[in-house]
C-alpha cells in the first residue's frame, strides 16, 4: 500500500532500533520481552504470523484504549507517537516491559488517545480530524499558549495550571451539534468569486500510460529492464549517526549527523536488504525476504512491511500501477527547479494517495510521496533520486535522498553493480541474539 519510499522509513527504523539497542544496552528490542508469568502461558512469538487474525488486546498484555485494532497495526501507532512527539521509545516504555504502566508519560498517553478518539467520535462527526500532531506539533508537552518567532513551546505546564478545572467532566456528552460539520453556512454576499484558475490546464497534461511508457524508455527499455536479477549498491548514507559504545554506565550521548557505510542490496522479484555500518557497532540490517520484513530480529507488519515489499522492487515505483487505483496524472508541479507531472493513485484499501513525480522532460523519476498510515494518525515520507547514472544499459539513481518528519538521510552510491549473484539467506532474518545473562537497565 505505501509507495515508494520504503527507504525513509527504512533508515529512519534504523536510527531507532540503534538509538533504542544502544541507549538501552539490549539488541534487540524484544516488544514483550519479559519472562512468561510463573505458570502462565508463554508469549506468542512476535511474528507477523502469530499476530495474524488477533486484537491487539488479545496479541498484547496490556493494551487497552486500542484493543480493538489488529494486534499487527500496534506497531505502527507507537511510531507514529514518536514522531509526532519528538520522542523514543523509551519516553513511555521500560524496554524489555512494554506492558508495564510503570511511567507516568505512558499513562498520560493512554488518556490522550481516550481524549483524541472522543474529540473525533463526539465533535468531529467519527472523522479523523484531531490526531496528536494537531496539539503536539512535534514537541511531547502541548503548547498551550502561542510563543514568540524563534522561541520554543513551554516545557512546563502554564495556562492548564491557572484556569479551573474543565467543567466538562464528560466528554462523550458533548453536543453532537458541535461538528463543524453542522455548523451553518457562511453567507456570501454579492457577486461569486471567480474560480481560481489551475496552474495547468488539465488537457495540457499528459495520459498516465504515457509517462509510465516515458519512463520506462528513459531507464532504458522493456528488455534491458526485464534483465534484471539483482542490483547491488554501495556507498555512504548520511543521516543521524549513534556514537560508538562508551563505557559502562557512562551517560547516553544523542546521534549526531554523520556519513557512515551503507549497502542496499536487491534480488528480483520482491528481496532486499538494507545496511548501514555505524562506528563500533554491529551492522545495522533490515530486510523483506519475499514474505517476511524485518529489523533486527523484529518482524514488521501492515504499512511498514508494505513499504518494504514495495522498496523491494526495481526500478523504483514499476509496481505502482498495480499497486494503486484510480491512477492518474493530476497536475504539473516544480521539484529542484524542475518541471514535474505528478501522477497520482489510490491504495487498494483506500487509506491515501500516494503521489510520484516525473520529470516532464527527461521522464525519469524524480520524486515519491507516501504516508505512513496508523490508527491514530499519519506522516508523510518522500524519497528523491537524483544523478542518474547508465550501468549495464539502464539509469539507475546514484543519489536517493529520503526526508520524514524526523530528518533526512542521504544515500550516495559509488558502486553500482547489476545481476551480481547474491543469496538468498542475506535476506532473511537473522536469529534473535541469546538471552542477556543480566537483566537490562531501566
Ligand atoms: C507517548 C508514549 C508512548 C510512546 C513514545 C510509545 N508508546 Fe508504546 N504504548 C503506549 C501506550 C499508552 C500503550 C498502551 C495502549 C493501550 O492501552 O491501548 C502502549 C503499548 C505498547 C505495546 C503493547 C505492550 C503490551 O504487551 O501490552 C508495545 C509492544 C509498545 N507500546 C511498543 C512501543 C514501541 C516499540 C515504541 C517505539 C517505537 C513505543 N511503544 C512508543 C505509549 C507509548
Ligand atoms: C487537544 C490537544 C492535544 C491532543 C490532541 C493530544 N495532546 Fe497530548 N498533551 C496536550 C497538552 C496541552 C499536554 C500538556 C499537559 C501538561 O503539560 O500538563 C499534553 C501532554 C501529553 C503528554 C505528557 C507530556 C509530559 O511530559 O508531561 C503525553 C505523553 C501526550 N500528551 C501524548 C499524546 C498522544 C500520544 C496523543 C495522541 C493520541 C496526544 N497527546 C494528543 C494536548 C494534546
Amino acid at each position: 500500500m505505501k509507495t515508494k519510499l520504503p527507504v525513509r522509513s527504512f533508515s529512519r527504523a534504523l536510527v531507532s532500533l540503534a538509538i533504542t539497542a544502544i541507549a538501552l544496552s539490549l539488541n534487540l528490542p524484544d516488544l514483550r520481552a519479559q519472562a512468561p508469568a510463573a505458570g502462565g502461558p508463554p508469549a506468542p512469538p512476535l511474528t507477523a504470523a502469530a499476530m495474524k487474525g488477533k486484537t491487539a488486546g488479545k496479541f498484547y498484555r496490556n493494551v487497552k484504549v486500542l484493543k480493538d485494532i489488529p494486534a499487527a497495526d500496534l506497531h505502527n501507532a507507537m511510531e507514529y507517537i514518536n514522531v509526532t512527539l519528538g520522542v523514543g521509545c523509551a519516553y513511555c516504555h521500560t524496554i524489555g516491559k512494554f506492558d508495564s504502566d510503570n511511567k507516568r508519560e505512558k499513562n498520560v498517553a493512554r488518556s490522550m488517545m481516550r481524549m483524541t478518539m472522543a474529540l473525533n467520535a463526539s465533535v468531529f462527526d467519527g472523522k479523523r480530524e484531531v490526531t496528536c500532531f494537531t496539539c503536539h506539533r512535534g514537541a511531547s508537552k502541548g503548547a498551550p499558549t502561542p510563543v514568540f518567532p524563534g522561541e520554543k513551546s513551554p516545557t512546563e505546564p502554564t495556562a492548564a495550571e491557572i484556569v479551573p478545572p474543565l467543567a466538562v467532566r464528560n466528554i462523550t456528552k458533548l453536543d453532537p451539534g458541535m461538528s463543524p460539520s453542522k455548523a451553518p453556512a457562511t453567507v456570501v454576499s454579492g457577486p461569486a468569486a471567480a474560480p481560481k484558475p489551475m496552474a495547468v490546464a488539465p488537457a495540457s497534461l499528459p495520459a498516465v500510460a504515457d509517462v509510465f511508457s516515458k519512463y520506462t524508455q528513459a531507464l532504458g527499455g522493456t528488455a534491458a529492464i526485464g534483465k534484471v536479477t539483482s542490483l547491488v549498491e554501495k556507498g555512504t548514507v548520511e543521516m543521524l549517526v549513534p556514537p560508538p559504545p562508551g563505557p559502562q554506565g557512562a551517560p547516553p550521548v544523542p546521534p549526531a549527523i554523520g556519513t557512515v557505510p551503507a549497502e542496499i542490496d536487491r534480488k528480483l522479484p520482491g528481496k532486499v536488504v538494507v545496511s548501514a555500518q555505524f562506528p563500533g557497532r554491529a551492522p545495522n540490517r533490515e530486510g523483506f525476504d519475499g514474505i517476511i520484513g524485518w529489523i533486527g530480529p523484529r518482524e514488521l507488519t501492515g504499512s511498514e512491511l508494505a513499504l518494504r515489499r514495495e522498496f523491494a522492487e526495481f526500478p523504483p515505483a514499476s509496481k505502482f500501477m498495480e499497486d494503486h487505483f484510480q491512477v492518474q496524472v493530476d497536475a504539473m508541479e516544480k521539484i529542484g527547479g524542475r518541471d514535474a507531472y505528478r501522477v497520482v493513485g489510490k491504495r487498494p484499501d483506500g487509506s491515501a494517495i500516494d503521489r510520484l513525480y516525473f520529470d516532464a522532460q527527461t521522464g525519469l523519476l524524480l520524486r515519491s510521496y507516501t504516508t505512513m498510515q496508523s490508527v491514530l494518525g499519519s506522516f508523510p515520507e518522500e524519497t528523491n533520486y537524483d544523478d542518474y547514472r547508465v550501468v549495464s544499459g539502464l539509469k539507475v539513481p546514484f543519489t536517493m535522498v529520503v526526508v520524514d518528519p524526523e530528518g533526512k538521510q542521504t544515500y550516495k552510491w559509488s558502486q553500482v553493480e547489476l545481476n551480481t549473484p547474491v543469496e538468498d539467506s542475506r535476506f532473511t532474518k537473522p536469529l534473535p541474539p541469546p538471552p542477556s545473562p543480566t537483566p537490562a537497565a531501566d
